[in-house]
């Protein structure tokens, strides 16, 4: 029988430690934690993404900011944005909300923020210092599946890990976090050009789905008891709901949920651990 690997209770009970730690540095009459996150435009995931990040930073005492520009904004008026929350030294992490308008170019745009107040870890100095196993801001995503991995005591060391897909935000960094000095596995990545990739995937003991494909992952191509985490949020349409849309995983969950000894479920698993790595980031960065 599987178990669940619960990110949602998981994410919960880390809220209330970082709220904790939020209420002694009030006592001790330290300014609390404060993000500030630019959203331009109004695309309808970002617009959900950011409102989460405002009502979480409220949940734990944390201060937040949103800046909302237009999708018409110039390249200047953000960067101009950029520099003034960098400079700004009541605040402790900034996010620009991605994907950007056509016009603005992302890259540029992460490069812009100041390395230390980048809580979503994306810029290259943060990269870079994670792929060198040097402190830093690790990204959201894949800090949260390292932390659901450690307190669920998966074992790492020696086990064949195998990372679906090879994205900045979440395949690549987690295959680096995987492979490194202390958390000791084995890894390999594959991705859209990989051949043979039900047959690669089929030898892992921890599976990681990042792909944005939903329901790639299918039984056939899981070995039993293996260990297999979800990062895929698609939107599916889903009249019968209130929003009119459900999440969907990466992984066929009704099908290879029996042959695991453990998997995250969609939604509830992964998600809520990228939200809650994004707190302790801003926790870490207020700290530094
Ligand atoms: N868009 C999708 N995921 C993310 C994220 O983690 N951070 C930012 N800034 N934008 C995103």
């Amino acid at each position: 029988m599987y178990q669940i690997i619960d990110g949602k209770s998981t994410a919960a009970e880390i809220r209330a430690e970082i709220a904790t730690e939020v209420e002694k540095m009030k006592e001790r009459g330290s300014r609390v934690p404060h993000l500030a996150a630019i959203l331009v435009g109004n695309d309808g995931g970002s617009e959900t993404y950011v409102s989460h990040k405002v009502k979480d930073c409220e949940e734990v005492g944390f201060r937040s900011t949103l800046i909302r520009l237009p999708a018409s904004v110039t390249s200047e008026e953000l960067f101009e944005r950029v520099k003034e929350m960098n400079s700004n030294p009541e605040i402790d992490g900034l996010i620009v909300q991605l994907p950007l308008p056509e016009h603005i170019s992302e890259h540029r745009v992460i490069e812009a923020i100041a390395p230390e107040k980048d809580v979503d870890g994306f810029h290259p100095v943060n990269v870079g210092r994670m792929a060198a196993g040097l402190p830093t801001l690790v990204s959201a995503t894949p800090a949260g599946i390292m932390e659901l991995l450690k307190r669920y005591k998966i074992p790492l060391r020696g086990a064949e890990c195998v990372v679906v897909g090879r994205s900045n935000i979440v395949g690549r960094p987690v295959s680096i976090l995987l492979s490194q000095k202390g958390a000791d596995a084995t890894v390999t990545v594959v991705h859209s050009r990989t051949g043979n990739i039900e047959k690669i995937i089929k030898r892992a003991d921890i599976i990681v789905a990042a792909i944005g494909s939903p329901g790639f992952i299918t039984a056939e191509m899981v070995k039993e008891g293996a260990v297999v985490i979800d990062v895929g949020t698609t939107r599916m349409p889903a009249p019968e709901t209130k929003s009119g849309w459900r999440l969907k995983g990466d992984v066929d969950f009704e099908n290879v949920a029996p042959k695991c000894s453990w998997i995250t479920p969609v939604p509830g698993g992964v998600g809520p651990m990228t939200r809650v790595s994004l707190l302790l980031n801003t926790l870490k960065a207020c700290n530094r």
